[in-house]
């Protein structure tokens, strides 16, 4: 054979290997569009906000007379950043706060309100300034549901009730006169109650069948002041795989007298060291993608459990506390206060993904915390505040609210670090009201991209826009000096040809398609 025919020969195989390995490497995806599929919840897009560390003091509430900004004293770049994420829901005051707050503390005028210590976070103390009008107002201003705690570890049923009473009732009693004497003529009809939060730990180290029973005593006395038949009462729930817990409650609470079932989860190395916020390494993003990941594991398993005392699915399962939890490296910055990177946003799109795929169980859900602390998607400094890489997944993912599921098939590529693998890519989708179709897909590998090959012959689709959020290192983060390091951009890695929607997902990034 000639040199060139040989040189031609060997090229034409590189080409066909080249071919043929990066066909092998786009995964397919099947996509389906159903019209008897669950609706997402907008509520699984819950945020959570405790009187813990800076979240509400020197976070959301500066009071009155500060010279930041505010609508009766909390912050209007808050409000204005939270109204755009479309908040549909905020849990409040904790956490484990809830099982030490007296709500009657909170009321009346500023001046006269008792000093508390907050016992469980960081014993500082608070002036009970921001109190149950100035919560539930805020909601108003955000067009959000309350979710409020109510104190079952250290409370009574009678100022449970009162509280219900208060903010509920419209007609003439002694609670809603104290309300009107305040200043608040109509009710707020709250609708989310959380009946104590962590029982088995903070909120009082109980047994789950002692908890049953208490539960079922606090919620005899739930009344429904709105006749509507409308409150949303939620149990306080397992600790991630405690699955006994569960068993137990849905075993032992009447039908009638429960609407959700709790469970907390959050993605931490190890409770006694949980790692640093900031300076990570490989091997502990990875352990923390695991937890992100596990969540599917524990809705599963958490369902499993369910289903076989609420097969109809009556009883939604309530992710009231998720996020990653870390050691916070600027320790000056207030309790649980911790820098929000990269490796947050890959936590929130891997979350939300299972979430949105779980639709016809978990109902509702809430980030841990809106402010300051933890997971948080707002961060504050003085009068300048930042939006964190969390802040702009769940806005991306906004689209979801409240649109039809669907259902998504696939086989993962997997991301591998030192002999273990996980699956890099997850991916959700929804169709709204107008029929445009929402595509969620995730990259959790630091390193690779990964071609996705999704099958819309049925969807009809002709036009395709698309949103990334991605950085270079799952160390960045947005600074006070940088703060819009990591926003969204456009996107437009993707082709639209012979019935396929062909996705080049970069590496670590969150990808939002639209489709019509
Ligand atoms: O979100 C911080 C704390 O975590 C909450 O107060 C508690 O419920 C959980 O343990």
């Amino acid at each position: 054979m000639k040199k060139n025919s040989i040189t031609t020969l060997i090229i034409a195989v590189f080409l066909c290997l080249g071919l043929s390995l990066s066909a092998q490497n786009t995964v397919e995806v099947t996509l389906t569009q159903k019209e008897d599929a669950p609706q997402i919840s907008k509520h699984i897009y819950g945020h959570f906000a405790e009187h813990l560390g800076r979240c509400i003091y020197d976070g959301f509430y500066v009071g009155e007379d500060s010279s930041i900004p505010n609508t009766n004293g909390v912050r209007n770049d808050i409000i204005e950043a939270l109204k755009d994420l479309k908040v549909p829901n905020l849990r409040w005051p904790g956490g484990c706060f809830a099982d030490t707050y007296h709500w009657k503390d909170g009321i009346g005028p500023k001046e006269d309100r008792p000093t508390i210590v907050n016992q469980w976070w960081g014993g500082s103390t608070e002036d009970n300034s921001f109190g149950t009008h100035d919560f539930l107002n805020l909601c108003e201003a955000l067009n959000a549901e309350p979710y409020l705690a109510a104190n079952v570890g250290s409370g009574t049923v009678q100022e449970f009730a009162e509280w219900l009473q208060y903010v509920n009732h419209d007609g003439i009693s002694p609670m809603a006169k104290l309300r009107r004497e305040n200043g608040r003529e109509k009710p707020w009809n709250v609708r989310i109650w959380g009946v104590g939060n962590e029982m088995w730990g903070c909120g009082g180290n109980m047994r789950p069948e002692y908890y049953a029973d208490v539960y079922r005593k606090y919620a005899t006395f739930m009344t429904d002041w709105t006749n509507s038949n409308a409150l949303f009462r939620v149990a306080s729930g397992a600790n991630s795989e405690d699955y006994h817990w569960t068993e137990v409650l849905m075993r032992d609470i009447p039908k009638n007298l429960i609407d959700g079932v709790a469970l907390h989860h959050y993605c931490v190395l190890d409770w006694g060291d949980k790692g640093p916020d900031k300076s990570f390494t490989d091997a502990q993003y990875f352990k923390i993608m695991q937890q992100a990941i596990k969540m599917d594991e524990l809705i599963t398993k958490h369902t499993a459990i369910m289903d076989k005392y609420d097969a109809e699915h009556k009883i939604a399962l309530v992710v009231d506390e998720w996020g990653g939890w870390y050691d916070g490296e600027a320790q000056d910055k207030g309790v649980l206060y911790q820098q929000n990177t990269m490796r947050d946003a890959m936590i929130a799109g891997v979350t939300l993904n299972i979430f949105n795929n779980w639709a016809d169980r978990v109902k509702v859900a809430n980030l841990a915390q809106t402010v300051n602390v933890l997971q948080a998607v707002i961060l504050t400094e003085g009068n300048k505040m930042l939006l964190t890489p969390t802040y702009h997944v769940m806005k991306m993912y906004n689209v979801h609210q409240d649109a039809t599921l669907m259902p998504v098939s696939f086989t993962s590529p997997q991301y591998t670090l030192n002999g273990q693998s996980l699956p890099a890519v997850s991916i959700s989708a929804s169709y709204n009201a107008e029929n445009e179709k929402h595509i969620s897909l995730v990259n959790i590998d630091p390193t690779k991209e990964h071609t996705i090959s999704i099958d819309v012959d049925a969807l009809k689709i002709i036009n395709v826009t698309g949103t990334v959020l991605t950085s270079s290192d799952v160390h960045d983060y947005n600074s006070f000096d940088n703060p819009s390091k990591i926003a969204p951009v456009a996107f437009k890695d993707f082709k639209l040809k012979k019935g396929k929607l062909q996705i080049t997902v970069p590496a670590l990034s969150v990808v939002v398609l639209e489709a019509k």
